[in-house]
């Protein structure tokens, strides 16, 4: 099967969130597969183009429309043997090469809708026609209502899949864009049109073969106006599935992980101590290891938690306990946290910055993670977090539902501590529950830490779950 993937990330080469963690494992994943053929393609940032270490060979270029404009469109091949599995890069120094932003300009709109028809344009050239055309978030969402209006003569057969990895950002624009910009075909005014403006989301939502989200608990909430962010409707009368997301269990590898100065697994735990009083070092804490130190790897925004936290914070740090955060974000939160470290040295640590080595560290020397969110479509960190042994405290919402059951001590089944509705003492009432344990029956908490990294949060299992998706697709 050929498969063509178009997103706007993809780590190791552009991560700014938990997009570009699955956009560096499914499309190897998919590609290991037998007889698949898969490329994935991602605009050439700066950063990429000027001193980069990654080898890139030009393969060509040609000129393309969009609306009035004249766009040129370089195409960029990373240099690499593995054949099933090919990343190009599009070049264009006015939207992408010259200027430092990933995400948060002004023209956001404009520069993917560049993209997306790029993308397609690109593969055309290639000569690679896709049997499943497989689009990543609102970036990449007018490849698949471009592929719809330009491609349905050369490509009838294409099959197109569009997964939303989070609602909220939906590409919105004003009316003006539809012929100032996308230039579609005069029929796709009402498939672009959302509440009288364009929604480059809604549009793809609506011409998908298949749409899909990255858990199964998600795919419900997403039909509901709490969490749809006004798409609900559109999603309920669409075709949806979820499919829960993994990790790339090489790269997040306690037993090799290079961030780490001790090494662990699931039957030599002792390493995860030694982890454990390096953190406390490092983030300035007591050395002790009778408290359990409660840790967030996270964007400090409200949809996290963050408020839950703040609201807690008084009555948490009255516990036996030790609190380590980091990461940046809203002003409000950084001031609050920054303060509460402050005010209890030795106990609370906070570090404002974005940091993945000392997230490893973090992952791997506490012993709770908190997960507040109030919403959270698939979440990564919690997966991180239990494969380095650290047991998740977590709202059941989207991912995290599906992914953190509920542990029970009458049966000693489940992966973690969850509390239902969003309130900061529902919030407290878990990790007291998850703090006494720790306390009260070290031996059960060190076997439920020890269970969680013997789970299985590889891509083995969701890669098999999307192509049996395509493969349903190609049979209809
Ligand atoms: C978004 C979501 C997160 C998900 C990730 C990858 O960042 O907020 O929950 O894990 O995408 O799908």
């Amino acid at each position: 099967m050929k498969i063509a993937m178009i997103a706007s990330e993809a780590a190791p080469y552009v991560k700014t969130g938990g997009l570009g963690d699955v956009m560096q494992a499914l499309p190897g994943e998919i590609a290991k597969q037998k007889g698949n053929e898969v490329v994935l393609i991602l605009p050439l940032y700066k950063k990429l183009k000027e001193g980069s270490t990654f080898e890139l060979e030009e393969l060509g270029n040609f000129t393309m429309d969009l609306a009035w404009r004249k766009s040129y469109v370089g195409i960029y091949r990373l240099k690499s043997r593995k054949k099933k599995l090919r990343v190009y890069f599009i070049d264009n120094n006015y939207y992408f090469g010259g200027r430092n932003t990933v995400y948060g300009d002004f023209d956001d709109g404009e520069r993917f809708a560049y993209f997306s028809k790029a993308a397609l344009a690109a593969l055309y050239y290639l000569d690679f026609k896709p049997d499943v055309l497989h689009c990543h978030d609102w970036q990449a969402a007018m490849a698949v209502v471009y592929s719809k209006a330009l491609y349905r003569s050369l490509w009838p057969e294409t099959k197109t899949v569009f997964t939303i990895h989070n609602v909220e950002y939906q590409g919105w624009a004003d009316a003006s864009f539809f012929d100032n910009t996308l230039a579609l075909p005069e029929e796709f005014r009402s498939t672009m049109t959302f509440d009288g403006a364009m929604n480059m989301m809604k549009g793809a939502i609506v011409s998908a073969d298949m749409v899909s989200t990255v858990s199964r608990t998600y795919a419900q909430e997403l039909c509901y106006p709490y969490y749809a962010h006004r798409l609900d409707d559109i999603l309920r009368s669409n075709r949806l599935c979820g499919i829960v997301n993994g990790i790339d269990t090489t790269v997040y590898d306690p037993e090799t992980d290079p961030a780490l100065k001790h090494h662990f697994s699931a039957s030599a735990m002792d390493g995860k101590k030694a982890c454990k009083l390096a953190l406390q070092q490092e983030m300035g804490l007591d050395i002790r290891s009778d408290a359990p130190i409660l840790a967030m790897v996270t964007r400090l925004a409200g949809h996290k938690g963050i408020d839950l936290l703040c609201y807690i914070s008084q009555r948490l740090v009255e516990k036996n306990i030790q609190l380590v955060i980091v990461g940046t974000g809203e002003k409000q939160y950084e001031y609050a946290l920054s303060l509460l470290a402050k005010e209890n040295p030795g106990k609370v640590a906070v570090r404002l910055a974005f940091d993945p080595a000392l997230a490893s560290r973090v992952y791997a020397g506490a012993d709770l993670y908190l997960m507040p969110s109030k919403s959270e479509p698939c979440g990564l960190s919690q997966l991180i977090a239990m494969r380095y042994g650290t047991v998740p405290v977590v709202a059941a919402t989207g991912g995290l539902k599906d992914t953190v059951a509920p542990y029970n001590p009458e049966s000693g089944e489940g992966r973690g501590f969850t509390f239902c509705s969003y309130n900061g003492e529902d919030f407290l009432d878990a990790v007291e529950r998850a703090v006494e344990m720790y306390h009260k029956d070290p031996e059960g908490f060190r076997a439920l830490s020890r269970r969680d990294m013997e789970a299985d949060f590889s891509w083995r299992l969701p890669a098999g779950e999307y192509m049996r998706l395509y493969e349903e697709l190609l049979a209809e």
